[in-house]
């Protein structure tokens, strides 16, 4: 058939529901560990197209979190020392990581241009998120 929807497509869907219906989400995207490199690679997102398709491991909030294995909350992005800009409107970004059978593979990355705005509650629900594209991969 020619309807079949790949993994890129439906990440790109998830990306595009979250982005429609959540007004402080304002860029978002997926990161991928890039094979054996110590570094990520940009995936499916929406929003104003970023020079950073390539992070080093350490570098940047995504960067961190491809160490870490931990939630990254940003509440404000001008207090961030290691932090890498992709636009002079985000105030805000949230990085949760994708796991499967325990390994981070990649990680879900959103901008926000309001600033402080992501809770707890956007934490669990995107760890929610996570979980089913993790059954995706
Ligand atoms: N701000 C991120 C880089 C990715 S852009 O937000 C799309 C970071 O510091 O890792």
């Amino acid at each position: 058939s020619n309807t079949t929807t790949t993994t890129d497509d439906k990440l790109l869907q998830i990306c595009q529901l979250l982005d429609q219906n959540i007004s402080y989400y304002n860029w978002v995207g997926f990161y991928f560990k890039n094979g054996d490199k110590n570094e990520l690679k940009l995936g499916p997102y929406v929003g104003a197209p970023t020079d950073h398709t390539i992070i080093p491991f350490g570098k940047g909030i995504c960067g961190q979190v491809a160490v870490s294995n931990e939630n990254f909350v940003v509440p404000d992005v001008a207090a961030q020392d290691n932090y890498i800009a992709c636009s002079i409107t985000v105030k805000a970004e949230i990085v949760i990581p994708i796991f499967v059978n325990g390994e981070n593979l990649g990680q879900i990355d959103i901008d926000s241009n309001t600033p402080d705005p992501f809770t707890e509650a956007d934490e669990r629900f995107l760890e929610f998120v996570c979980q089913k594209v993790a059954t995706l991969l």
